[in-house]
């Protein structure tokens, strides 16, 4: 029998949920999940027997006991595909020492919010041949109210797709679309990353900085700053050689400031916990690529340095 093992590293919110999402496949679709092996993968070094407990879109709980592999488990070596669900800018370490592990064939998917590190990543796999690497990013919504339990809080898309080396198997492809609710194979990933970006762009900071709920956004006040980060991704992208339509990105982003209208978004909570923000890999990506295109984007630095100061202020005894 075919064997498709699939391991999620990053054991936060959204790992989880893919864990539990590939959980349900293994449950309610036998032959389609036949072979079907999935690990979840956490950054501790040992694997431990975990108790999860989830509660899926309909308020049912539920409680699995499951092995969670440890980073450093020989199983890692059997993945044939491996998710990684950390934070942008806990990619280049964790991939620094996952990849002398990872079997010669395995294809990395990334996940996370923002962009930049699938650059890098796709230069390294140059010495890889056998690699590949996926694209992938979210709106599904998963609060995390425990360490191991997950509530799933919004279907929200996923768009997955092909970004460099070899591709992913199609039986696989067919494995993650039918898991994951609500997702779909995007050939121009980069466009789909994209318009997440000048989603994140235009919310994650100004929620942070203005200490508000995505809903607020949505009042006059906040109409030029945002219609002008928006103008700034759209330039930059297109000197990316990616085309965004002013219209729809607009339009995009209204609809998930409406559609998130309750949620604190990411960036929010990172604030408000005191954790590092992704700022360098949201308006720090466009602060990046204006600069080596020499185009100004004044009101995303604005906002790179208004979090970056929130972060300097959490690190300063007071
Ligand atoms: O980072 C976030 O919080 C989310 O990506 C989004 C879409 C802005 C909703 O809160």
């Amino acid at each position: 029998m075919t064997r498709h093992r699939i391991g999620i590293i990053g054991a936060g919110a959204i790992g989880q949920l893919l864990f539990q999402q590939f959980q349900q496949l293994l449950t309610n679709t036998p032959p389609l999940a036949n072979g079907l092996w999935v690990q979840l993968i956490s950054r501790e070094p040992e694997s431990v027997q975990q108790s999860l407990c989830f509660t899926d879109i309909n308020q049912h709980e539920q409680q699995t006991v499951v092995d969670v592999l440890g980073q450093h488990s020989p199983e890692i070596a059997k993945l044939d595909v491996i998710i990684v669900c950390v934070k942008a800018y806990q990619v280049d370490d964790l991939i620094n020492e996952l990849l002398p592990n990872l079997a010669p064939n395995c294809h990395i998917i990334l996940l996370h919010n923002g962009m930049g590190p699938h650059i890098n990543l796709a230069q390294r796999l140059l010495g890889y041949p056998q690699m590949g690497l996926s694209l992938a990013t979210t709106s599904q919504g998963a609060l995390r109210s425990a360490k191991w339990h997950i509530a799933h809080t919004g279907i929200g898309q996923t768009i997955i797709g092909h970004y460099s080396g070899i591709t992913l198997k199609q039986p696989i492809k067919n494995i993650l679309l039918k898991a994951i609710p609500n997702a779909s194979w995007h050939d121009q990933i980069l466009s789909a990353l994209w318009q997440k970006l000048v989603i994140n762009c235009a919310i994650n900071p100004l929620t942070a900085f203005y200490q508000c709920r995505n809903g607020q956004l949505a009042n006059d006040e906040y109409k030029a700053e945002i219609k002008q980060i928006i103008a700034e991704c759209i330039t930059v992208a297109a000197a990316d050689n990616v085309e965004l339509e002013m219209l729809a990105c607009h339009e995009l982003v209204y609809k998930v400031i409406a559609l998130t209208s309750n949620n604190l978004s990411s960036m929010y909570q990172d604030i408000y916990h005191q954790r590092q923000t992704e700022i360098d890999y949201i308006s720090g990506y466009i602060v990046a690529r204006g600069t080596h295109h020499q185009i100004a984007v004044k009101a995303n630095n604005i906002n790179l340095q208004r979090i970056k100061r929130l972060e300097a202020q959490q690190k300063s005894p007071s």
